[in-house]
């Protein structure tokens, strides 16, 4: 019986004043809530001298234990090498890529700090799971202080081709830690396509059909699993009192025109600008009655301390100001934009109340929100997601309407066709994705990931026979007990 131990730059306590949109901590949050564990990563605090040891705090049958930053690694570890190296380099974002070898160190010294700060807490019974850009390094340093457990590392945003890949000049060093994960998970198949063209063409490793990479000496495993949300969760939040207050008052306000929503972090990867573009040319072409919509865009702020995410609201604030003074009217204002976080309750009720939802990221790993769409919507009255084709949840979602995000006739007509579209065809889409939610759901994202973990560890420590059950093999946190050293 192994304790799940996760470990991610972002935690988010359940008892969070903060207000998640989408991403990584909502889905891991989820995920732990059903198995319980151990959740360890940065506080989110920045401070002068962080103490040695994480702070811990527990929650029903999760254990937290956070370490704060400071700001000099706030700075080149979290807005530098990770916000503005890896992640737009995983948006196959070039033109934005920085690249500075103080950031690297520092990533990499963060990553080293937090493995021996995490080391005490392991029982030597525990089921590592590592997540996303931030912490690439973290199992390499794991093991290299004898850590013999299962680890296993997710990868929530996309993952380019080779050739981006290898325009980042510590490349060799960043992805051979990789290699010392038992399993690496991805969104999609492309993502996994990706890696393991890199494998062959970089690293002179081989990948065999069932994705067992052999590379640098090591063997590993990898596969696609692709995130979902807590979905029962999800449908029930959408009755609650509070999202049906906020839908009825939401409603009230529209007096009778149709809602278009989009919620996003503030985020170049996300398509805000192109978005309102094709909104902008929505409202030029409508056929009917330009004033019979509202576009209500919900972009909570993000990484405000990174030039081109502040650049970029201010874009979006003087766009969205164009289009209002274009089209507004005295009674009507075409677009409700609105520049913070609401909680998942408010959400819910927003996205029942509208006919349409947006979601046309540029590049996008999964994008929970499409997902969060369809599972709030109201049975006898769903709205229709216009989905990019180049989110992940594209790869599950095709009864949305699929979109380029870089096409704003497309965009548009799309807007169209889902606010003309009848009541027969949006629910028979919208309960076909709903199906698929329910099945492939986060439960079922943890189960299979937790399992193909266990069953490859398993084969490496050759005939450990009588190991934990795969999927059963969690058992709930009750206190990680600390390990002298
Ligand atoms: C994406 C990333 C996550 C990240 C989240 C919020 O979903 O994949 O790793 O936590 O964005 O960004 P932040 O920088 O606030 O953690």
């Amino acid at each position: 019986m192994k304790r799940l131990v996760i470990v991610s730059n972002r935690v988010m306590p359940v008892t969070s004043k903060k207000v998640m949109v989408g991403g990584l901590a909502a889905g891991v949050l989820a995920a732990l809530r059903e198995s319980g564990g151990v959740w360890f990563g940065w506080s989110g605090n920045v401070s002068e001298s962080p103490a040695a040891e994480p702070v811990l705090t527990s929650q029903g049958r999760i254990s937290y234990l956070t370490c704060d930053l400071n700001a000099r690694d706030y700075d080149q570890y979290y807005n530098g090498f990770a916000n503005q190296n890896l992640w737009p380099l995983f948006h196959y974002r070039l033109d934005l890529t920085n690249f500075e070898r103080d950031w690297y160190e520092s990533y990499r010294r963060v990553n080293q700090d937090m493995a021996h700060k995490l080391l005490p807490y392991l029982t030597g019974d525990d089921l590592i799971w590592v997540h996303d850009y931030h912490m690439i390094p973290f199992g390499e340093e794991l093991r290299h202080m004898g850590v013999a457990d299962p680890i296993g590392f997710f990868v929530h945003t996309p993952f380019p081709p080779a050739d981006l890949l290898i325009t980042l000049p510590c490349h060799e060093n960043l992805f051979r830690s990789l290699l010392s994960y038992d399993l690496v998970g991805f969104q999609t198949a492309n993502d996994l396509r990706n890696f393991h063209d890199y494998i062959s063409r970089e690293t002179g490793g081989t990948v065999d059909p069932d994705g067992t990479v052999h590379a640098h000496g090591r063997i590993m495993q990898s596969g696609v699993f692709p995130i979902g949300i807590d979905t029962e969760d999800f449908v029930a939040l959408g009755e609650t009192h509070e999202a049906q207050r906020q839908a009825q008052r939401l409603a009230q306000s529209l007096i009778g025109r149709d809602l278009i929503v989009g919620v996003d972090r503030t985020d170049y990867s996300k398509g805000l600008l192109t978005r309102l573009r094709a909104f902008e040319l929505l409202l030029e072409t409508y056929p009917i009655d330009r004033s019979r919509v509202h576009l209500l865009q919900v972009t909570p702020p993000s990484r405000e301390a990174v030039p081109e995410y502040a650049r970029m609201e201010r874009e979006l604030d003087a766009l969205s100001g164009h289009i209002n003074g274009r089209f507004a009217e005295f009674d009507w204002v075409p677009i409700r934009y609105i520049h913070r976080a609401y909680n998942r309750r408010e959400l819910a009720g927003f996205f029942r109340v509208s006919r349409v939802g947006l979601v046309t990221p540029s590049r996008d790993g999964m994008n929970l929100v499409a997902k969060e769409y369809v599972a709030a919507q109201d049975p006898d009255n769903p709205g229709v997601l216009v989905l990019s084709r180049f989110a992940g949840a594209a790869r599950q979602m095709d009864r949305a309407l699929v979109v380029n995000p870089f096409d704003v006739y497309a965009i548009s007509e799309a807007i169209q066709e889902a606010l003309e579209m009848p009541l027969d065809e949006r629910k028979g889409r919208w309960s076909e994705m709903l199906e698929d939610l329910r099945r492939e759901d986060i439960d079922h994202w943890r189960e299979s990931f937790v399992s193909k973990l266990v069953a490859v560890n398993r084969k490496q420590a050759a005939g450990a026979a009588g190991a934990a059950g795969a999927a059963g093999a969690l058992r709930a946190v009750g206190g990680g007990k600390k390990r002298a050293g």
